[in-house]
Formats: structure tokens, sequence, C-alpha cells
């Protein structure tokens, strides 16, 4: 297993390339999704630098803190609440460029201006959400979208 991470140079779409393939052997590795969303976690940490990313797995009705860097999180989140319960209902990725214009955002933090949430499924269904906050407004764009959903995918089940 990796134990170096490699981190790209140039613009955000170099540094997601160099990124994907080692995230790919990391999870390609392990079956334990805990411990896969920790590592990944870290590997976005550690090559954007982002003030919080993590995961909230699907547990009933709520969705609840998983592996995360960055600072201390809401650990519940009600389905169709906030920027990742919405994501979550609606199944989709959603890029909020400013979140104080998002009705119904969980600020955790006071800092975070702009957000990400990826959904990850199993079968069709959302199993988890991938949630990065930035300090920055549109700080995520159609490159980050299309990234992440291949990240988040590599942490999905097969559609079986
Ligand atoms: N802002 C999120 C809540 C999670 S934290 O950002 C880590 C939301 O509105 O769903």
């Amino acid at each position: 297993m990796a134990e170096n991470l490699i981190i790209g140079a140039g613009d955000k779409a170099e540094k997601y390339a160099t990124l994907l393939p080692q995230i790919a052997s990391l999870v390609g590795h392990e079956t334990d999704l805990i411990a896969n969303m920790a590592n990944v976690a870290a590997c976005l940490k550690m090559t954007f630098g982002f003030w919080w990313v993590g995961f909230y797995r699907v547990s009933g009705e709520e969705l609840v803190l998983a592996p995360f860097q960055g600072p201390l999180a809401c650990t519940r989140i009600k389905r169709g609440r906030g920027v990742c319960g919405t994501a979550w209902q609606r199944g989709e990725t959603l890029v909020v460029e400013d979140v104080d214009r998002f009705p119904g955002h969980i600020a955790c933090s006071s800092a975070s201006r702009s957000e990400i949430v990826v959904p990850l499924f199993a079968k069709g269904e959302v199993i988890a959400v991938l949630d990065i906050d930035s300090e920055r407004t549109a700080a995520f764009d159609d490159t980050d979208r299309e990234w992440l959903e291949k990240i988040a995918a590599l942490l999905s089940a097969p559609e079986i």
C-alpha cells in the first residue's frame, strides 16, 4: 500500500489526475469502507488543503458523520436538510458557490463560504456523501465535480 502521497504540479485538474490512480490503488487493496473514507479524506486534504473534507454515511433517515479532516462538524443531518441532506435526497452532486445563498445551509463552521457534496451509491441507492468546504466563495466548479465523482465512484459499490 502506498505510504507517500504524490501531489501533482500544475492546475487542479492535473492534481486530480495525479491523485485518482493513487486513490484507486489505495481503496482497491482494502474492502473496509470506513478505512477507505479515512484515507480519501486525508489524500484530498493533503493535495488541496481544503478547509473541511469528509464523509457522512446514510443511517436510517439521517446522515451520520464519518471520517473527515478539518474542524469539528455536525454529527447528524436529516434527509433533505442542508447541502448534504439535499444532495442525498436528489441523488446528485451539488456545487454551492456561496453557502449564504443556499436556503437551509447548515453552518458547521462560520468560516465555510462554498461547498461541494458528491453522493456515493450502492445498488442505485445513496449510501454516503463526500462533503468538501472552502473558506473561499466559488472554490468549486465542474472540474471538481467531474473528478470528485470519479473518486466517489471508487468508493461506491457496483450496481448489482
Ligand atoms: N454545510 C453542510 C453541513 C456539513 S459541514 O459543512 C461539515 C450542509 O449544509 O449540509
